[in-house]
C-alpha cells in the first residue's frame, strides 16, 4: 500500500545497493537533505551492511539482506536503487508494484527490452508514482549552465558539440560492469551520460556510427571498453562522443565537453578546481562563468524529492527519455558490432 507523502514532512527512504552509487555517491547527501529520511538499507552482502553501519553508526536505520523485505515497510515511500546494472529492471518492477515512488540509478537497464517494460509500467503509474533514472549530468552545474545558455538563445543555434569522459573501469568490475551483457560495457556506463545531455541539448537522434573495442583487457573480450561515438540529429547537429574505461588506474576521471553554435561556443571541463563554463565569442575576451560547487547528486535528489512531495507528479526526467538514450546508447553498440556501419535509433 502506498503511503502518501505530503509536502511539509520528509520523505522515508530505503537505499538497495551499498556499493559505490548507493554508499558514496548518494548516502551522504541524502543524509544532508532535510527533506530525506532513510529508514532502511538492502544489499546481498553482510560485508556492505557491516561498512554501512561502521560509517554511519549514529543512523539508525533497518538493515536487511532481501530488498523486499524494504519493500514491504509501508513506511518507506520511496526507493533509491543503487544496486547493480542487471538488477535494476528487477528491483524498480517490483519497487513500483509494491507502491513506492523510485529513484533508479542509470542507465535504466543493460536491456532494451526491460528498460521498455519498466517505462510502460512507470507510465501506467504516473499519476500516483514517480519513477526518475538518475541521468546526473542534467543537474552538473555546469552542464546545467551550458543547457541555459543554449536555450537562451544568445549564442545562436548549436551544431557541433564534442564530449569526452575517461576513468578505469570501477574495481570490482569482474561482478558485472567486465560483462558485456550485465553493464553494457562503456557505451551504456560512461557514453550515456554524455548522449543523454546531447540528446537533452539537441533532440532526437537521426543516426548514429561508431568505433571501439577492447583495449583494457579486463573483462568479457566482447567488452567495449573504449569507443568513438558519431551522432547525427534531427535538427541537422552533429556531435562525437568519446569514452574511456581503458585508462590506467591512476589515471584522474576526466570529462570535457564543448558546444559550438553559430554565434559562439561554450565549454566545460572538470581539470580545474571549481566547476565553471568558458564562453568564446567572436572579437570578445572568453569568459569564464561562476564558479559552481559540484554537487549534482545532491540537486538530482533534490528534485526527484520534489517531484514526490508535489501534486500532480512528474518525473524530473521522463522514464521514456532514459530509455530513448538507452536505445542510442545500443545504437552505438550495434554499430560498433558491425564495424562503424550507419545505425537509425529508433
Ligand atoms: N550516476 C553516476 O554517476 C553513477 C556512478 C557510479 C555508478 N552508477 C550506477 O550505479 C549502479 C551501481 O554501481 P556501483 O558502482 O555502485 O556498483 P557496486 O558493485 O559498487 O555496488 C552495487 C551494490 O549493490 C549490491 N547488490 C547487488 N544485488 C543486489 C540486490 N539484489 N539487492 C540489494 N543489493 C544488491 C551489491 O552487493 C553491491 O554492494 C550501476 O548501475 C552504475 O551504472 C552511477
Amino acid at each position: 500500500m502506498m503511503n502518501p507523502v505530503s509536502s511539509s514532512s520528509a520523505v522515508n527512504i530505503g537505499i538497495i545497493g551499498l556499493g559505490h552509487a548507493g554508499m558514496s555517491l548518494h548516502l551522504p547527501k541524502l543524509c544532508r537533505n532535510t527533506r530525506a529520511s532513510i529508514l532502511a538499507v538492502a544489499d546481498i552482502q553482510d560485508e556492505r551492511l557491516t561498512k554501512f553501519s561502521l560509517a554511519y553508526p549514529n543512523l539508525k536505520v533497518k538493515k536487511v539482506r532481501d530488498y523486499q523485505e524494504l519493500l514491504e515497510d509501508e513506511k518507506i515511500q520511496a526507493v533509491f536503487v543503487t544496486s547493480p546494472t542487471p538488477t535494476h529492471f528487477e528491483i524498480a518492477m517490483d519497487a513500483l508494484r509494491a507502491g513506492k515512488h523510485v529513484f533508479c540509478e542509470k542507465p535504466i537497464s543493460s536491456s532494451v527490452e526491460e528498460a521498455t517494460q519498466l517505462v510502460q509500467e512507470a507510465e501506467s503509474r504516473s499519476q500516483s508514482q514517480v519513477l526518475m533514472i538518475g541521468h546526473v549530468i542534467r543537474y552538473w552545474p555546469d552542464y546545467v549552465a551550458i543547457k541555459r545558455t543554449i536555450d537562451s538563445g544568445t549564442i545562436g543555434e548549436p551544431v557541433i558539440a564534442r564530449a569526452y569522459r575517461a576513468i578505469r573501469m570501477p574495481d570490482g568490475w569482474e561482478d558485472f560492469y567486465g560483462k558485456s551483457d550485465q553493464s553494457g560495457g562503456v557505451l551504456f556506463d560512461l557514453s550515456i551520460h554524455d548522449i543523454d545531455f546531447l540528446i537533452w541539448c539537441l533532440g532526437n537522434v537521426s543516426s548514429v556510427y561508431a568505433q571501439g573495442g577492447h583495449l583494457s583487457g579486463r573483462g568479457d573480450r566482447d567488452l567495449i571498453d573504449y569507443a568513438q561515438v558519431h551522432l547525427d540529429f534531427e535538427s541537422g547537429a552533429m556531435a562525437y562522443v568519446e569514452s574511456n574505461w581503458a585508462v590506467p588506474k591512476s589515471f584522474p576521471f576526466t570529462t570535457a565537453f564543448e558546444i559550438s553554435c553559430r554565434g559562439g561556443m561554450v565549454s566545460v571541463s572538470n581539470s580545474q578546481a571549481h566547476s565553471s563554463m568558458e564562453l568564446t565569442m567572436d572579437d570578445q575576451e572568453k569568459l569564464i562563468r561562476n564558479p559552481w560547487e559540484r554537487d549534482g547528486y545532491f540537486l538530482e535528489e533534490d528534485a526527484f524529492l520534489d517531484s514526490v512531495t508535489s501534486t500532480p507528479h512528474g518525473s524530473p526526467i521522463a522514464p521514456k527519455d532514459a530509455l530513448y538514450s538507452l536505445k542510442v546508447a545500443n545504437a552505438a553498440r550495434e554499430s560498433i558490432h558491425y564495424n562503424g556501419k550507419e545505425v537509425f535509433p529508433k
